[in-house]
């Protein structure tokens, strides 16, 4: 599984035959400029875990230069439907569905969700992505809460992708906890550094990860790497 990180939150993840991009904001942001080619995205599936602008910025353009499918809430989906984007999976907590590149659990969140335009997005939420290759986690924005212990009981996770900005989300001691919560050794950073409030001393995070024996990867933007 090829990963690539395109800065704070978004990802692009190749299973082999799909191209999967998770929260797309790209352009908007000043660390990713000269070092993500847009055009060459091609999703073929578009994941969303909420609808905050550092996460939907790219969404409809994306979505609509590529035709993917874009899975997100139920009112994301309402939402994407009046923007004319109508190749959607609307997902509710705890539902999963099989996708072509494998099976998607919609999971909560404990975060906001709203549009730019201050309309509704549903509730915040996370995926649990089961592929031939890898079972992984992607919380998207949230702060440490104990329903993560739940997802063990029902998968084996490889690796978790966690935000460890703090502010907003969980910093990196609770993303450390995070991945106790749902037994797994390693995780991604994701929603730090894009801005001022999310700025993250690297080292203090990795230290946070090996007072826990786990491994923290922080990616660095338009760098691909193999998992
Ligand atoms: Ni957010
Ligand atoms: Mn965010």
């Amino acid at each position: 599984m090829l990963i690539t990180y395109l800065g704070h939150a978004s990802f692009l993840i190749e299973t082999g035959k799909h191209r999967l991009v998770f929260d797309p904001f790209i352009r908007g942001n000043e660390l990713t400029k000269g070092k993500v080619d847009f055009d060459a995205l091609k999703p073929d599936f578009i994941l969303v875990s909420h609808g905050h602008e550092d996460h939907t910025a790219d969404l409809v353009d994306l979505a609509n230069a590529s035709g993917a499918q874009v899975i997100g809430s139920w009112e994301m989906q309402n939402w994407l439907h009046q923007q004319g984007i109508k190749n959607t999976h609307a997902m509710n907590f705890g539902g999963s569905w099989n996708f072509p590149f494998g099976r998607v659990k919609f999971f909560q969140a404990m975060h906001t969700s709203s549009f730019a335009d201050n309309s509704y997005a549903g509730a915040a939420g996370g995926f649990i992505v089961e592929t031939e290759e890898h079972c992984f986690y992607y919380s998207g924005d949230t702060g440490l809460f104990q329903d993560m212990k739940l997802i063990p009981m029902f998968h084996d996770v490889s690796f978790s992708f966690f935000p460890i900005g703090d502010n907003f989300t969980m910093d990196a001691e609770q993303a450390a906890m995070a991945a106790e919560f749902v037994n797994c050794d390693k995780v991604i950073a994701m929603h730090f550094d894009t801005f001022g409030f999310i700025e993250v001393d690297h080292a203090a995070a990795r230290k946070s990860f090996d007072q826990l024996g786990k491994e923290l990867i922080i990616p660095e933007i338009g760098k691909s790497f193999e998992l």
